[in-house]
């Protein structure tokens, strides 16, 4: 029987030593960058034990387990069973997506992304050698979508790709698959490649449909690549594995085409954590953090409708990140300064995921219930106070 997943506690969550719990000081409550405060997944903590054991942490030998388990992983979670032989795997998301960019655009192209989104997708592309194209996803009043005909527009006016984020970060949107159908059609049009961010998709919420980009239809799986990891869900952003996923023969000889290099700098705990967290015997803890993660995207609505009614949130259809547009507090573009300053809450800054974050602040709800309650009663407090300056 699936059972929700608790986090740890506070005093055990100070012991760690990484972003989330080193950047500020301890009466700073961390919400912002997207790490999940739970233990790991047992399979995986067997399995990397099993290597510190032996002392195994040398090269990765070969990715074929990866791809195998991922593929896998793949069929049971989505109805979708990528090839391995179109796999390749490197370091991290961010790395794959510029390895591929480098090689589909020329210097100066265009590439296409979707405010708000990931901050660092704006700096991925620069180092590609491409130029930000921004086409703002449509606010539709009750979610947010693709703006296919603005997107339609740039590939005509010669924009070379498009960096999905498929979940998208940090809306949580889950986009449809006509929209991602749609998205390939006009890609395949102008010759253009999408290249589909999917580290956010093991946690798509099961009460939504997900398409993993590449299944969009045909001429997605023509034009795409998807790049992925366990990192997010299983939270193993410091392992250092990911997957770029080709199905077109002429994209997988991309992948084939990538420096020998790109491959050598999976960590080999990575991969070793990776299988673990893809193998079928990961699946329940997979399904305990997902009824957490809804239990605590809920809360999160009955908080902010309690303690501060100004918040416009909706909540995400995947991930546990929230997108809130504090605007209506009058506390300026960037209200997580004043959140962080006088309510020692850390959130990650609205304006970072573009000009459409002005009035926004992204909170990390993968953590227990009670830091939950206890970030939105430090913001709250603020409503009746001046502030500082
Ligand atoms: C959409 C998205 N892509 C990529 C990353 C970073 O992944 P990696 O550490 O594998 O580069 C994140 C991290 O939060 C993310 O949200």
């Amino acid at each position: 029987m699936t059972v929700p997943l608790q986090a740890l506690s506070l005093a055990e969550l100070r012991q760690r030593t990484s972003e989330k719990w080193r950047e500020y000081p301890e009466e700073v409550l961390p919400l912002f960058v997207a790490e999940t405060d739970f233990a790991l997944a047992p399979a995986i903590s067997r399995a990397l034990e099993e290597a510190l054991r032996l002392g195994d942490t040398g090269y990765v030998a070969s990715r074929t387990p990866l791809a195998a388990a991922y593929s896998a992983f793949a069929t049971r979670r989505f109805g979708w069973s990528p090839d391995p032989a179109g796999m390749r795997s490197t370091a991290d998301v961010s790395m794959g997506i510029v390895e591929i960019l480098r090689r589909v655009i020329q210097p100066g192209d265009r590439v296409i992304v979707n405010p708000p989104v990931y901050p660092p997708f704006f700096d991925l592309v620069t180092e590609a050698g491409g130029e930000v194209e921004r086409v703002p996803l449509r606010d539709t009043g009750t979610g947010w979508t693709l703006d296919l005909d603005q997107i339609a527009q740039s590939l005509a006016s010669g924009a070379r790709a498009v960096l999905l984020c498929n979940p998208h970060n940090p809306t949580g949107t889950v986009h449809s698959a006509e929209s991602l159908h749609a998205l390939a059609e006009l890609a395949a049009q102008y010759g253009a490649t999408v290249i589909s961010d999917e580290i956010h998709a093991p946690l798509v919420q099961p009460d939504v449909k997900y398409t993993p980009f590449l299944t969009a239809g045909p001429a997605a799986a023509e034009v795409g690549f998807a790049v992925t990891s366990a990192s997010k869900a299983f939270n193993l952003a410091g392992l250092k594995c990911a997957l770029m996923i080709a199905e077109s023969e002429q994209n997988r000889a991309v992948l084939r085409g990538l420096p020998v290099e790109v491959e050598w700098r999976t960590g080999l705990f990575g991969l070793l954590a990776a299988v673990a967290a893809f193998a079928p015997e990961s699946d329940e803890w997979l399904d305990g953090l997902l009824m957490t993660l809804d239990a605590n995207r809920r809360l999160l609505r009955e908080l902010l409708a309690e303690h501060l009614p100004e918040a416009r949130y909706r909540m995400p259809d995947a991930g546990y990140l929230a997108w809130i547009d504090l605007a209506g507090l009058g506390w300026g573009d960037n209200p997580s300064r004043r959140i962080l300053r006088e309510g020692k809450v850390a959130l990650h800054f609205g304006p970072a995921f573009g000009a459409e974050g002005r009035g926004y602040v992204r909170l990390n709800f993968g953590t227990s219930p009670e830091i939950i309650t206890e970030a939105i009663t430090r913001i709250a407090s603020l409503r009746s106070v001046e502030p500082a300056e």
